[in-house]
């Protein structure tokens, strides 16, 4: 969380970091700050707010510089003030930093600091560094931050610029996302690849206990002793047009029409001729498959949401012991692991603290590690090692829409082949599922051109209390994802239940002011969903049913209806997930949210 940049080259330096910090809001958004060097100076211009209003205050104050870093805060430590806004200037005026991660002893350094008579000036665990460095520098970055290295604990990506040297930029990184670009007499660095796409396509990925140093005519790479290294580029395959909302309101709803085409596109090359083939990308062998008897699925948020839909199509073909956990539990609990165990580790961003950590733990204890991530060349992409990437293009909207799709996606296709390598997955079902998966695009697009009602439906209820989604059997899993979304942009309470669980305990929230969205497609479950609607209605809750094309008798429940076409049971989570988003995407369109960049919320959560 937080967005940092830094740029030192021949362009215009705070219109380059502006940019850049723009396109990493997503990452934090409660205040911005830049810093550059001007006449052998560090001059500084903070907000509180989003990077659009420093961009004001910067034009008027027409702030220039020949070298500069940037930084979007999504705050940890200290509140959401311009004192405590990034970057950081040392007391003495000689370094100034941005950082994205936790420093865990802040209050150790600081208070040595201050016995030497340091002046703190924030309430950050930022600022501890900062002093550090100008506590301890005396002419050579390189030593000062080596320094710097062994005394700070916790997670960091930082950025750094020091007084006299108005042609370097000087970065490290443990634990945070950091990535380094360089093109003719210009050099880069971004927590986000996205932002360096309009000046190069070959970077370096930082590694933890890594630092470089940035310069117009090159990068250098050295470990945390200061010993310099040899570090291959790598090449990103997204385009910077990408990035852009183009006719769209917000990219969400740019992603979410995007959708027919992701999945079509995750399709290519993974199957032909009614055959799932992922022999290409794993080299896994029946031996393999045999040996594995268990199955972690391991993720966070919507990734986790689509792994439980992975469990329930398995489940449906295969003899795997599946458990979906999240990440942040995983890693505290005593789950036998090991090497009968398959762990598939599911992350969009390929960033996320918890489920990095969950998978640097199942590899300890010797399971086979996968991950399936959207961005090639992030943290535990490089780790795992072994990977399948979801070609979703870089998904800009806090709320993930695209990437859920090209994830449940691919997990189907994995479940399959890891089935079809055991004996386990006839001939006929692959068949089946294959020749339905590729008719998925053109269904999504079919739900799309239902928008406008779609929206109808949801204004109708934008003031409602809260809501219910209730679902059974590979219902469930699509009801966990609409309440997400719905909860993350509208800021309206949002549960998802199995429909057999409300007469638990939820059915007792039921009133008129709380309408319940059934997710009730044609099939075996239909009619055990449709009572639980009655009880719903009985309660006086307002239904609003999504239901197969067809099904007319769904009428005589409710008139709120979003009708889905007909796909193969197992597919339903496709069909259901796309309304769904549209539906809380105009729910939070009526209320007035901020859809793109939802408050307390960051696309890539980092810390723990
Ligand atoms: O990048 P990851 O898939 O690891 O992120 C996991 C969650 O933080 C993420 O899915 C979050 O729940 C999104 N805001 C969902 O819209």
């Amino acid at each position: 969380m937080c967005g940092i940049m830094g740029y030192v080259g021949f362009r215009d330096t705070t219109k380059v970091i502006l940019e850049g910090l723009a396109k990493h809001e997503y990452r934090g958004y409660d205040s911005a700050g830049i810093a550059v060097i001007r006449d052998g100076r560090i001059e500084d211009l903070r907000t509180v707010g989003r990077v659009a209003q420093l961009a004001e205050k910067a034009e008027r104050s027409g702030f220039r510089g020949d070298i500069g870093i940037g930084h979007t805060r999504w705050a940890t430590h200290g509140g959401v003030t311009e004192n405590n806004a990034h970057p950081h200037i040392s007391s003495d005026g000689r370094v100034v930093l941005v950082h994205n991660g936790i420093i865990e002893n802040a209050r150790d350094i600081r208070a040595e600091l201050e016995a030497c008579g340091v002046k703190f000036h924030t309430e950050t665990d930022t600022e501890s560094a900062v002093q550090y460095l100008g506590h301890v520098y005396d002419g050579d970055p390189k030593e000062a931050i080596v320094k710097l290295t062994k005394r700070v604990r916790g997670a960091f990506a930082l950025v750094i610029i020091f007084h006299d040297k108005p042609n370097e930029i000087w970065v490290a990184r443990k634990g945070s996302p950091l990535v380094v670009g360089h093109a003719e007499n210009e050099g880069f660095c971004a927590s986000d690849p996205t932002a360096l796409l309009e000046f190069t396509h070959d970077v370096w990925f930082m590694d933890d206990d890594e630092m470089a140093l940035i310069k117009r005519e090159g990068c250098e790479f050295f470990d945390f002793n200061g010993d310099r290294h040899e570090k291959p580029t790598m090449h990103l395959d997204w385009d910077a047009a990408m990035t852009n909302r183009g006719a769209y309101p917000h990219f969400m709803l740019k992603e979410i029409h995007e959708q027919p085409e992701v999945v079509a596109h995750t399709l290519l090359g993974r199957v032909a001729e009614g055959e799932v083939d992922l022999s290409r990308e794993l080299g896994w062998t029946a031996e393999d498959a045999a040996k594995w008897k268990k199955i972690h699925f391991i993720a966070c948020g919507t990734s986790h949401y689509a792994t439980i839909v992975a469990q329930h199509i398995m489940e449906t073909f295969g003899s795997f012991e599946i458990r979906t956990e999240v990440a942040s539990e995983y890693r505290y609990r005593n789950i036998p692991a090991g090497e009968d165990t398959l762990a598939v580790f599911v992350s969009q961003s390929g960033e996320t603290a918890d489920t990095l950590h969950a998978a640097r733990l199942a590899k300890s204890r010797g399971a086979r590690c996968l991950v399936i991530t959207n961005v090639r060349g992030s943290t535990i992409h490089r780790e795992v090692g072994e990977a399948l990437i979801t070609p979703a293009g870089p998904e800009i909207g806090v709320a993930a829409t695209k990437t859920f799709t090209a994830q449940i996606t691919i997990l189907t296709l994995l479940g399959m082949y890891l089935s079809k390598l055991r004996g386990e997955l006839d001939a006929e079902t692959e068949k089946r599922l294959v020749s339905a998966m590729m008719d998925i695009p053109g269904k999504l697009a079919s739900i799309l051109s239902q928008e406008k009602d779609i929206a109808a439906t949801a204004r109708n209820f934008a003031d409602a209390r809260g809501f219910f989604f209730i679902g059974r059997g590979l219902a469930y899993p699509p009801a966990l994802e609409g309440a997400l979304k719905l909860k993350e942009i509208s800021y309206l309470h949002a549960e998802a239940y199995p429909a057999g669980e409300m007469k638990h305990g939820p059915i007792a929230l039921l009133d008129k002011e709380l309408p319940v969205v059934a997710l009730v497609p044609k099939g075996e479950l239909w009619e055990k969903t449709v009572s639980n609607i009655e009880e719903s209605m009985a309660r006086k809750s307002p239904i609003i049913a999504v239901a197969t094309e067809g099904d007319e008798e769904i009428g005589h429940y409710t008139e709120n209806i979003i009708f889905t076409p007909e796909t193969e049971t197992e597919l339903f989570p496709f069909i259901a997930v796309v309304p769904l988003q549209l539906f809380a995407y105009y729910i939070a369109r009526q209320r007035g949210c901020d859809i793109d960049m939802p408050r307390n919320l960051a696309k890539s959560v980092t810390v723990e």
